[in-house]
C-alpha cells in the first residue's frame, strides 16, 4: 500500500515537472542571433569598465581606508579585502578625489606626516581627516593594479596648486617637490595616466559659462604637465575637459563650445577626452527606491537607463562635426543609479542597495558604450564602494559584493576585446504603458581570442532561446556564466550573500547550430567554440 502510494507520488511530480517544463519552454522567446568577425569593429577599450571613487559617506574612508592600525585586515590601511574583490574584475583606472569633492580639494593637505583636518561641505559637512591622500591612493592603485585618472581642482584652487601637485607626483629630477615626494616614502615617479581638468565646472565646479571654463582650460592644459620620463613618448597623459551633463540646449551647447575651441586649437593647449555624466534617475524630486520595489520601477528604471543611447549619439555627433578622425574620446566619467537613500543613513551619503536590477542595467550600458567604443573610450560608474551603484557594499569588517559587481565581473573578457557587429530581433517586453526591447546582445573578439557573446533577457517573466549563428564558423558549444535571482529586486546582504551570483552555463550545438536558454532577468556572458 505504501508502495503504491510513493509510485503514486512520483508519477504526479514527474507530471508537474514536465508541466512546469512544457511552461518554461512555450513561454520561451526564440531570437536568432548571427554575428560575423570579418567585420569586427573597434577596440572596446578597458578604460570603459573605469571606477569613481570621491571621498563621499563611506566610499574611500571605511570602503578602501581603515588605517593600519584597524582590526580590519589590510596592508598599510588600505582593506584587504576590498583589494581581493577589485583585482578580480581588473579595474583600469580609478578617477579620484571627486567629484564635487576634487574642487574643492588641497593636496598640500594629504601629504606627510601632519594631515590637515578640514571638513567635507559637500558631501554630509563631516570632518575629512586627510589620512587617504597622494600617497595612499596610489599605493591603493598599485595594490589593485590600476592606472590613476586625477581631477585637479579648477574651482578653488589655482593653476599653480594643480602644477605643483602633478610635479609633486611625476618629477624624476631632484627638484624640492621630488625630494619631498621621496621624503614622504616614495622615491620614483607616480605615473598619471589621466589627467581631469575640473568636475562638472557648469554647476558644483563653479557654475562656469563655456567661455569662462574653456579659458581656464586651456590654461591648466597648457601648465599642469606631467614630468614622469616614462609618459614622454609613450604612455602620455590624457587630459579630459569637463562636458555635457544632459541632452537640452544648455548641454548641447556646452558640447559645441568645446569642440569648436579644441577644432581651433593651437600647440599651446591640448585635450584627449571630454567628459560626460549621466545618472539614471526617473525623478530628481522623488527618488525611487533601491530594494522593495516591483515589476513596474524595474520597467520603467530600466527604460529610463536607455536614454544613455541618445545621449551618446547625441553628443558625438557634436564631436564627429569638429573632430571626425574621433581622435577626442567621449569620457562618461560619472554613471549609474542613483536612488532615494536608504532610510536611516546621512542623505548627505548618498547610500544605496544594489539589486539584480542594478545588474541588468550596467550590462545595457555596457552594451552602449561597447557599440560606441570608436568615440567612448573610457567610463567610471559611480562609484566604486558603499556610494550610489556600488561594486562593493561594506559595513565596519563585513564585506559584500553586489550584482553590478559580478556584472563587472562576468565583463572581463570584454576589456580590450574587438567589437563584432550583431544582427538580432530584440523583441519588446511590455509592463503596463512601459515598452522596451526584450534582449540586448553584444559580441567581441577577445585578446585571447575566443569569440565572446553577451545576452540580456530584460524581461523578468519570460526565458529567452537564443539560436546564436557565427558566420564561417561550425559551432560545437558555449561556456561562460549566467546572473539571475528569483526577483527583480533580489539584493545581497551581508547576511545572505550569495542571492545574486553568477552560475556556471553551457550548450552543446547539435547540427553546428547552438541554442541558449536564458532565464528570465538575466545576463549572461558566454565564449562559444
Ligand atoms: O557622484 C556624486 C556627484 O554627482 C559627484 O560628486 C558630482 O560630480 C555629480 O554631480
Amino acid at each position: 500500500m505504501i508502495l503504491i502510494q510513493r509510485v503514486r507520488q512520483i508519477l504526479v511530480s514527474v507530471a508537474f515537472f514536465s508541466l512546469i517544463q512544457t511552461a518554461f519552454v512555450a513561454q520561451a522567446q526564440t531570437i536568432e542571433l548571427s554575428l560575423d568577425t570579418s567585420k569586427a569593429g573597434a577596440r572596446i577599450d578597458r578604460n570603459l569598465f573605469g571606477q569613481f571613487a570621491e571621498h563621499l559617506g563611506h566610499g574611500v574612508y571605511e570602503g578602501i581606508w581603515v588605517g593600519a592600525d584597524s582590526k580590519i585586515p589590510n596592508t598599510r590601511g588600505i582593506r584587504k579585502d576590498v583589494v581581493a574583490a577589485l583585482k578580480a574584475i581588473k579595474v583600469p583606472n580609478v578617477r579620484w578625489p571627486g567629484g564635487c569633492f576634487a574642487d574643492e580639494y588641497h593636496w598640500r593637505k594629504g601629504i606627510g606626516p601632519q594631515r590637515t583636518v578640514t571638513l567635507n561641505p559637500n558631501w554630509g559637512g563631516v570632518i575629512e581627516p586627510n589620512t587617504f591622500g597622494t600617497h595612499e591612493f596610489m599605493d591603493f592603485l598599485d595594490q589593485i593594479r590600476a592606472e590613476a585618472y586625477v581631477s585637479v581642482n579648477v574651482g578653488s584652487g589655482t593653476v599653480q596648486e594643480a602644477a605643483e601637485w602633478l610635479e609633486y607626483m611625476t618629477a624624476s629630477q631632484p627638484t624640492t617637490l621630488e625630494k619631498e615626494r621621496a621624503a614622504n616614502g616614495h622615491g620614483a615617479p607616480y605615473k598619471v595616466g589621466y589627467l581631469g581638468i575640473g568636475n562638472e565646472s557648469w554647476d558644483c565646479g563653479g557654475n562656469m559659462t563655456p567661455e569662462y571654463y574653456l579659458d581656464q582650460l586651456k590654461i591648466y592644459s597648457r601648465f599642469v604637465r606631467n614630468y614622469n620620463p616614462a609618459q614622454q613618448d609613450k604612455e602620455q597623459m590624457l587630459k579630459i575637459a569637463v562636458g555635457p551633463g544632459g541632452d537640452g540646449p544648455r548641454w548641447t551647447e556646452w558640447t559645441e563650445a568645446i569642440m569648436k575651441a579644441y577644432q581651433q586649437h593651437t600647440w599651446s593647449w591640448e585635450m584627449n577626452g571630454l567628459s560626460m555624466h549621466n545618472y539614471t534617475v526617473v525623478n530628481w524630486q522623488d527618488k525611487f527606491k533601491s530594494e522593495g520595489f516591483g515589476e513596474t520601477e524595474y520597467a520603467k528604471f530600466l527604460k529610463e537607463t536607455l536614454n544613455m543611447e541618445g545621449l551618446i549619439a547625441k553628443h558625438s555627433a557634436i564631436m564627429d562635426k569638429y573632430d571626425p578622425q574621433k581622435k577626442v574620446a567621449l569620457a562618461v566619467d560619472e554613471w549609474g543609479s542613483w536612488y532615494a537613500p536608504l532610510p536611516g543613513s546621512n542623505p548627505g551619503f548618498l547610500v544605496q542597495q544594489n539589486s539584480l536590477r542594478d545588474g541588468v542595467l550596467v550590462a545595457l550600458n555596457l552594451n552602449i558604450f561597447a557599440r560606441h567604443a570608436d568615440r567612448v573610450r573610457m567610463a567610471n560608474i559611480a562609484q566604486m564602494i558603499n556610494v550610489l551603484q556600488a561594486m562593493i557594499l561594506t559595513d565596519k569588517e563585513k564585506m559584500v559584493l553586489t550584482p553590478t559587481y559580478y556584472v563587472y565581473k562576468m565583463y572581463v573578457p570584454f576589456q580590450d576585446a574587438t567589437f563584432v557587429p550583431m544582427t538580432f530581433d530584440a523583441g519588446t517586453y511590455t509592463h503596463g504603458d512601459v515598452s522596451l526591447p526584450r534582449v540586448d546582445a553584444i559580441a567581441a573578439k577577445g585578446t585571447d581570442g575566443k569569440i565572446w557573446v553577451e545576452v540580456t533577457n530584460v524581461d523578468p517573466n519570460q526565458a529567452v532561446e537564443v539560436h546564436v549563428n557565427v558566420a564561417g564558423m561550425n559551432l560545437r558549444g558555449a561556456s561562460g556564466e549566467t546572473l539571475t535571482a528569483p526577483k527583480v529586486d533580489s539584493i545581497n546582504t551581508f547576511e545572505a550573500p550569495n542571492t545574486v551570483v553568477p552560475k556556471a552555463i553551457s550548450a552543446k550545438a547539435s547540427a553546428g547550430k547552438l541554442t541558449l536558454k536564458l532565464e528570465p532577468k538575466s545576463v549572461t556572458v558566454v565564449s562559444v567554440e
